[in-house]
């Protein structure tokens, strides 16, 4: 072989191999590189945000909590409620006053900003916040008179298996309400946009997907009734709308 030739190779394996165990070490340590840099970022950022959200939500979060407030006053008692997903615990404004609340989250990154919040509102009288992901939570059955899930089942891994989750942890005649943005009827130019789109809200957006056809598994769950109601806020990018909102039953 000549002495080009054999530089050239020579190169080539260097290249190949340092490429190699740099993908070897990221794939190895691809959770804690995660943790500490797309999962932190992400609760930063949703800190950011929440306060616009809910301001250009508001009436459509007044209207998924209205759900909760009646069905207060029709079992006429303090509500222990769940909120999955709970992020920045961006929904103490809209819970019923006197709530025993636990939030569940599987990104610790959030801790921090749920108890400053909970110091800002007093619609709490205890507060309980656990880390867990949807499809398979740390909690007891028929614990709960209402779970709460607002913009999350776009991100769970398991959308039926959550669904299952919150009905087992749900007491009988107990109410699911939501809050969701999904995937938009096929072949329109909305949803040529998500199509277009999945892959940075995925990768930016903690696994967040835009074009899941959630109101269709919701549906399915088997709760015994389901109300739900579609909607276009201004507040949402193009791509992440439509959304729904509505209540369904144990
Ligand atoms: C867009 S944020 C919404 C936060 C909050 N519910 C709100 O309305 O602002 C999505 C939340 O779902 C959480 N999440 C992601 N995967 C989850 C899972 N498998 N189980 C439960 N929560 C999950 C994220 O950590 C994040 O807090």
């Amino acid at each position: 072989m000549a002495a080009e030739d054999k530089l050239v190779q020579d190169f080539l394996i260097y290249k190949i191999g340092s490429l190699c165990a740099i993908s070897g070490v990221i794939w190895i340590f691809r959770d804690t590189i995660r943790y500490h840099t797309f999962q932190r970022f992400f609760a930063w950022i949703m800190n950011k945000i929440t306060f616009r959200l809910n301001r250009g939500l508001k009436k459509y979060k007044t209207k998924v909590f209205q759900f909760v407030h009646e069905y207060q006053e029709s079992v006429n008692k303090d509500l222990r409620i769940l909120e999955v997903g709970a992020g920045t615990a961006a929904n103490l404004a809209f819970l019923p006053s006197n709530t025993k609340l636990v939030c569940l989250d599987p990104n610790p990154h959030f801790v921090s900003y749920i108890k400053k919040n909970l110091k800002q509102h007093d619609t709490v009288i205890s507060a309980e916040i656990l880390h867990g992901y949807a499809e398979d939570m740390p909690l007891e059955n028929d614990s709960f008179d209402v779970v709460v899930c607002t913009l999350v089942m776009c991100s769970v891994k398991d959308m039926e298996m959550s669904l299952q989750e919150i009905k087992r942890v749900l007491k009988k005649g107990g109410l699911y309400v939501f809050l969701e943005h999904v995937g938009a009827e096929k072949n329109t130019w909305r949803w040529i946009s998500q199509c277009i789109m999945n892959p940075f809200h995925w990768t930016f957006g903690d696994g967040c997907e835009v074009k899941r056809e959630t109101e269709k598994v919701i549906k399915e769950a088997g709760f015994s009734h389901v109300y739900m109601e579609k909607f276009y806020p201004k507040a949402m990018p193009f791509w992440c709308k439509p959304c729904i909102l509505g209540s369904a039953t144990k």
